[in-house]
């Protein structure tokens, strides 16, 4: 893959939507066909999945590289449609590599239109947040939503084998109901208000029939896609200078740094629709 020079750079380019594997796809099809005119390049860095359980370390490596990548495509704005990245690599990213690599790009993360557009939705103010090891440890819901609705009260919970599950295509067939319920009894133990839960990690709304099987109908149950998607529509309308800078052709091209053949099947289901993959590296 060629650098781009800096005229090719200037031009207007493809949204990028970044995810470990395959989880972002459920934030893709969400901000598709919230904005259909747009153009997108979807990357799945299948060949590192997980992300969840990694260092700090190796998630910042990993999301800088696929951020590069991206660029290299003709992306002046990239989503980190992960929680993960979005988590332990995007602060590091926007403050320190953004200004060194291109000052005018941007690359933004989930975490933070969820907690700007969820955090009301709860009627009692207890909230629990269901993520990676990594999303969890990190505390950045807690953060976010503390900045904004300082009176929530945020209860985490790691989940690291829902997203090996969702991966593996597990997560319709009877061995997830037991790391389901597992999950969210000890969300509940921590604490028994809660009565909003949103799934901090974008592979978990694949596994939303069985989480509502094992839940108190009163709890509502939240994927963050939708809310990503009109989010990242109320930026580009406050920011027409960037807005000019993203293609319109209503175009999709997928890649993953693992077997194309692979992604291309498992994303065919996941999105209903033929998915065809190219394949990529990242270093
Ligand atoms: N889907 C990602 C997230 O939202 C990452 C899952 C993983 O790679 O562990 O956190």
């Amino acid at each position: 893959m060629e650098e781009q020079t800096g005229l090719e750079s200037r031009k207007a380019g493809p949204i990028g939507i970044f995810d470990s594997g395959y989880g972002g796809l459920t934030v893709l099809s969400e901000i598709r066909a919230l904005m259909p005119e747009y153009d997108y390049i979807y990357l799945g860095d299948n060949a590192r999945a997980p992300y969840g359980s990694r260092s700090y370390e190796r998630v910042y490596q990993f999301t800088l590289e696929a951020v590069k990548w991206f660029f290299r495509q003709g992306c002046h704005l990239v989503i980190l449609a992960c929680n993960t990245a979005s988590a332990k690599a995007l602060r590091t990213i926007q403050q320190i590599n953004l200004p060194e690599l291109d000052p005018s790009k941007r690359v933004l993360g989930v975490i933070r239109p969820t907690a700007e557009s969820i955090a009301t939705l709860s009627e009692n103010g207890h909230i629990g947040i269901l993520g990676t090891e990594g999303t969890i440890r990190s505390g950045s819901y807690e953060l976010e939503i503390s900045k904004l609705y300082p009176d929530i009260t945020v209860t985490g919970e790691a989940c690291p084998m829902w997203v090996p599950l969702v991966e593996n295509r597990e997560y319709h067939k009877p061995g997830a109901d037991y790391f389901v319920q597992q999950h969210l009894e000890k969300l509940f133990e921590k604490d028994p208000l809660i009565d909003t839960i949103i799934l901090g990690c974008t592979h978990y709304p694949l596994l939303m029939n069985k989480i509502t099987q094992y839940l108190p109908k009163n709890v509502k149950v939240i994927s963050q896609g939708k809310y990503v998607a009109e989010s990242l529509r109320s930026y580009l309308q406050r920011h027409p200078e960037m807005d000019k800078n993203c293609t319109k052709k209503g175009s999709i091209q997928y890649f993953t740094t693992d077997s194309p053949e692979k992604f291309g099947q498992q994303a065919s289901i996941f999105l209903n629709e033929q998915v065809d993959a190219l394949q990529t590296n990242l270093e």
